[in-house]
């Protein structure tokens, strides 16, 4: 029984009050192309750390970082796989709350699986193409990127920068990607766009991960469509549980609609604070809501994870000894543990 089912089962007031919002809003395939306003979350309770967008992916890349940078791999480049590899799961990391944490995630959950022999690809599905640069892909050297694939019929592995880092390729985004929300429209099957480009990679990969734009637009019902499962990063902080009804809601839709298989993988709590009484306040209210269905594992808040971003690698490179890569480690074994 898939989490949804039982979240029916447990939570039926919970799912009325759900129904009974809606119904006075304009639900998201009714209004496809219309985003919910990005809702940037505020970072400023207690630390003790300097402000972790300093140095972060919210800078600009310095020249020097990027002249440092190997020049980009094509597929044609990339070694015969010499590994086993099981049956693909594709994983939308997804909230449209914005900074959340799903770049973050979906870089280090990548990277840290890349090193445990674990094929993995990361798409990035976000015009901001944080997930892109944040693993040191020049965009302007990128001869094609994912809007190819879905709006120019690009085949998905022209695309592809293989071996960005150990056992992990990236799918990049570029600002080209903003105008495809609109594009698409007009399209046909433009809500199953992603989900034909990643079939073919299906049997390639052990972990596919879409890292999603922070809101509930065309591009998040392709990785919604085209997603097994779903991420949920959510930030320990005041209005963490905001929007969620109306994100779960979202996904009900589509899973009744166009992906019947579609289910929650896990919640994944981030930016957590053991210092702070609100940090576990929330860890407690999120496990309540969504019980067996949060990791154990919580990544904590730590400037290291906002600094990797600037030098282009994920934390197992950056800081391979720290908090941050201790956790998303962990985090990586708890999904192989789920299989
Ligand atoms: N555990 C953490 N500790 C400290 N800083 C963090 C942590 N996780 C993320 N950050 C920082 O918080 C900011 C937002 O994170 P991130 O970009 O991963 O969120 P997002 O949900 O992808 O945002 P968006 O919705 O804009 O795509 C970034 O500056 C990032 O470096
Ligand atoms: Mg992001």
């Amino acid at each position: 029984m898939g989490w949804f089912d039982s979240l029916k089962r447990n939570n039926k007031t919970d799912e009325e009050a759900v129904n009974e919002e809606n119904e006075n809003e304009a639900t998201l395939l009714e209004s496809e192309v219309e985003t919910v306003e990005m809702d940037q979350p505020d970072n400023d309770f207690a630390e003790d750390e300097p402000d972790s967008r300093e140095g972060s992916a919210y800078q600009e890349e310095s020249e020097e970082t990027l002249s440092d940078r190997k020049p980009l791999k094509t597929m044609a480049d990339k070694k015969p796989v010499t590994h086993t590899i099981g049956t693909t799961q594709i994983i939308g990391i997804i909230n449209q709350k914005g900074g959340v944490g799903k770049s973050t995630t979906a870089v280090n959950l990548a990277a840290a699986l890349g090193t445990m022999n674990k094929a993995a690809l990361l798409v990035d599905l976000d015009p901001q193409g944080n997930a892109t640069s944040g693993l040191g892909i020049d965009k302007g050297e990128l001869e094609s990127d994912i809007y190819d694939v879905l709006l120019s019929d690009l085949s998905v592995e022209e695309a592809i920068v293989p071996d960005v880092c150990e056992g992990l390729d990236v799918l990049p985004a570029t600002i080209n990607l903003a105008g495809a929300e609109v594009e698409l429209v007009n399209e046909i099957a433009r809500e199953n766009r992603l989900k034909m480009a990643l079939g073919s990679l299906r049997g390639k990969y052990d972990y596919i991960f879409i890292d999603c734009p922070p809101s509930l637009g065309l591009l998040t019902v392709n990785a919604l469509v085209a997603s097994d499962k779903l991420l949920i990063p959510i930030q320990c902080e005041f209005y963490a549980l905001e929007g969620v009804t109306k994100l779960l809601d979202s996904m009900k839709r589509v899973k009744s609609l166009l992906n019947p298989a579609l289910d929650i993988y896990g919640v994944l709590l981030t930016m957590y604070d053991g210092r702070t009484t609100l940090s576990r306040q929330v860890a407690e209210e999120v496990r309540r809501y969504f019980g067996k269905a949060v990791f154990e594992t919580m990544v904590p808040r730590t400037v290291k994870l906002s600094e990797a971003p600037s030098y282009g690698l994920p934390i197992t490179e950056y800081d391979p000894k720290g908090r941050g890569a201790e956790a998303y480690l962990n985090m990586a074994k708890e999904v192989i543990a789920r299989g």
